[in-house]
């Protein structure tokens, strides 16, 4: 989505916006901007396209001012070309926003009929033109901001600056992160804390309707209702280091490699390792009376919480609903009182995935996060936050998140089951164990990728790719499709590999590669049928299993090997081979393997 950015100095922040613009890149967009305030004037400068445009723009025509403020665009309302980058202004206010103003339209009618000439498409200019409206009746900049505020309805966060202002920034935040920065004789504004890491660590989360007031000492920040509110100063996780990509060659490969040390931060918040037990800290819900699990969330997260369907069924014995939050927002699902509903989301901002959850808190749920970033609007709505120590996700394919995401819900499972008895002692230490040795498990895997790069010659020609799986491995399937598809921009579709024959072999010829995911579990056997059914028509079959190619009893293209694990395990192990298979696709088709076309890291619109 798009990012903000804002910097009041005494000295020109130029560059320094810019610089926090682009650790914002990974969220996504295609077209930037900043605006400064020099000798009382606003000045603009904006390009299509990436960031380097902008910086060139920026040698040959400089900004002074030492107080700005900046912004990446993913098009929501208007085409991406420069008319309609942000910062949209008049000559009294700059504005840079992320969001959606939804009531937009009948705002720019009634400023248009009191004579406000737009020269965009955006929504954003609306506010722009409402803001001007307001001081030129006589209203002072911070009046005329909440009066403006109390008109736009919509998800929004913004940051202004004004004419003849030059230590004087306001901050609004409803529906999309924005975050304060404290500096020495500096302030900040960010969509998040990674664009403020260079400059500061002192990080202030605004909360949903507040506005700020920022001047270069300090910050005053305002609830929904215009009074003062105390929001805490705390120490940002990110830090410049985090968001490098060290030595390799995108933010993906760097995050794939991360996750044995991430899965071990994770399972180490979750275990007792000196006791091999499982050691959830209080989460204030009683496990043992939960009558029902109900799991929402989108995308790859949406395949970690059907994973974990799986394991609460099998494990706890708890009935689960699931479904994609997009979905299951509007569907009226009944809800069972006292029951516990789960979101899952490494970004903590996805808009639909929290409007479920307010859903599902108005229908009396027990609500709690699965999350990356414990300070998102997701995290701090939640009753429970049970947290995924990924580190920042960079790559806008989740990788790291997406294993992290698994381990916590595979330590919640154990726990509910043992606090219902379905789990004795002995079964809970050997699980325990199990999952202690994962980190060790994907790391192997990690050692030499070269099958994955052949693969990847015979991937990137095809134009369709199939991926099946049985049971627990049936998400894995899902996931494997999306994460090609997303950053390959092959078609990839993901299927219950017993749902084969019911229309998808119609697509099996030698032209289709059919990827399977099948560890030698319980339905292993009833899987070497279907790859029976595939080599038969002459379909090309990736095996990823830890079975031996004489187990299965037909031609194989490749066989990725897998450990011998737990059925309990086997999901996060082969969330690798299925992340590397897209990964070293996309790098062979050349495609923007961090930042794919069209797609953003957190889809904090509908
Ligand atoms: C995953 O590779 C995608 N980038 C996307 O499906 C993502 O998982 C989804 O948008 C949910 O995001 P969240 O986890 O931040 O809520």
């Amino acid at each position: 989505m798009c990012g903000i950015v804002g910097i009041l100095s005494t000295e020109p922040v130029a560059l320094d916006l810019v610089d926090a613009l682009r650790r914002l890149e990974y969220r996504g967009y295609d077209s930037a901007g900043i605006a400064t305030v020099e000798n009382g004037h606003l000045g603009r400068r904006r390009a299509e396209g990436k960031l380097r445009n902008l910086e060139s723009r920026l040698a040959s025509e400089p900004l002074n001012g030492h107080i700005g403020i900046g912004h990446t665009r993913w098009a929501t309302h208007g085409r991406p070309i420069e008319r309609n980058a942000h910062p949209h202004m008049t000559p009294r206010v700059s504005v840079v926003h992320n969001g959606i103003i939804e009531n937009f339209r009948e705002l720019r009618e009634e400023l248009t009929a009191a004579g406000h000439v737009f020269e965009t498409e955006t929504d954003t200019e609306t506010v722009v033109h409402l803001i001007t409206d307001q001081m030129d009746k006589g209203a002072g900049p911070i009046d005329a901001v909440k009066s403006a505020l109390k008109r736009l309805h919509g998800a929004f966060a913004l940051a202004i600056i004004f004419a003849g202002e030059d230590n004087l920034m306001m901050a609004a935040r409803l529906g999309s992160p924005l975050v304060v920065g404290h500096g020495e004789g500096r302030m900040f504004l960010g969509s998040d804390a990674i664009a403020l890491a260079p400059f500061t660590d002192t990080v202030t989360y605004l909360e949903e309707g507040d506005f700020a007031v920022l001047r270069n000492d300090g910050v005053e920040i305002f609830d929904r209702d215009e009074n003062p509110a105390q929001r805490v100063p705390i120490k940002s996780q990110a830090n410049a280091l985090l968001v490098d990509k060290g030595n390799h060659r995108h933010f993906m490969a760097k995050e794939i490699h991360e996750q044995p040390e991430v899965i071990s931060h994770t399972l180490a918040h979750y275990l007792d390792m000196a006791e091999g037990r499982i050691h959830l800290p209080d989460i204030g819900i009683d496990l043992s009376s939960v009558p029902r699990v109900t799991i929402s969330a989108c995308g790859t997260a949406y395949y970690a919480g059907l994973v974990a369907k799986y394991w609460i069924e099998r494990y706890a014995r708890v009935p689960v609903e699931i479904d994609i939050a997009s979905e299951l927002r509007y569907r009226e699902a009944p809800l069972p009182q006292g029951g516990l509903a789960i979101f899952v989301s490494q970004s903590g901002e996805t808009a639909d995935t929290l409007a479920t959850l307010r859903y599902c808190k108005e229908q009396g749920q027990r609500i709690a996060a699965v999350v990356n970033v414990r300070t998102s609007t997701i995290a701090r709505e939640s009753d429970v936050v049970l947290p995924t120590l990924a580190g920042p996700e960079i790559g806008v394919a989740s990788t790291k998140a997406f294993t992290c995401q698994l381990t916590a819900l595979a330590c919640f499972t154990l726990a509910l089951g043992r606090a219902r008895g379905t789990i004795d002692e002995a079964t809970e230490r050997t699980l325990v164990k199990e999952l202690m040795e994962v980190p060790r498990q994907i790391a192997d895997q990690l050692f030499d990728e070269t099958q994955y790069e052949h693969l990847a010659h015979l991937l990137a020609k095809s134009n369709d790719v199939l991926y099946l799986g049985r049971g627990i491995s049936f998400p894995l399937a899902m996931e494997g499709a999306l994460k090609l598809k997303e950053i390959s921009y092959l078609h990839a579709e993901g299927y219950a590999a017993g749902e084969l024959k019911h229309g998808p072999i119609a697509l099996i010829d030698e032209k289709v590669p059919v990827i399977i995911v099948a560890p030698r579990d319980g339905l292993f056997e009833k899987t070497i049928s279907n790859m029976q059914e595939v080599a038969a028509r002459g379909g090309q079959i990736v095996m990823i299993s830890n079975a031996l190619d004489d187990d299965v009893g037909c031609p194989l293209t490749a066989h990725i090997r897998m450990p011998d694990a737990h059925d309990f395990t086997n999901p996060i192990i082969y969330a690798v081979p299925i992340q590397l298979i897209a990964y070293h696709t996309a790098v062979q088709m050349g495609t923007d393997v961090d930042q794919p076309r069209n797609l953003a890291k957190s889809v904090t619109v509908e």
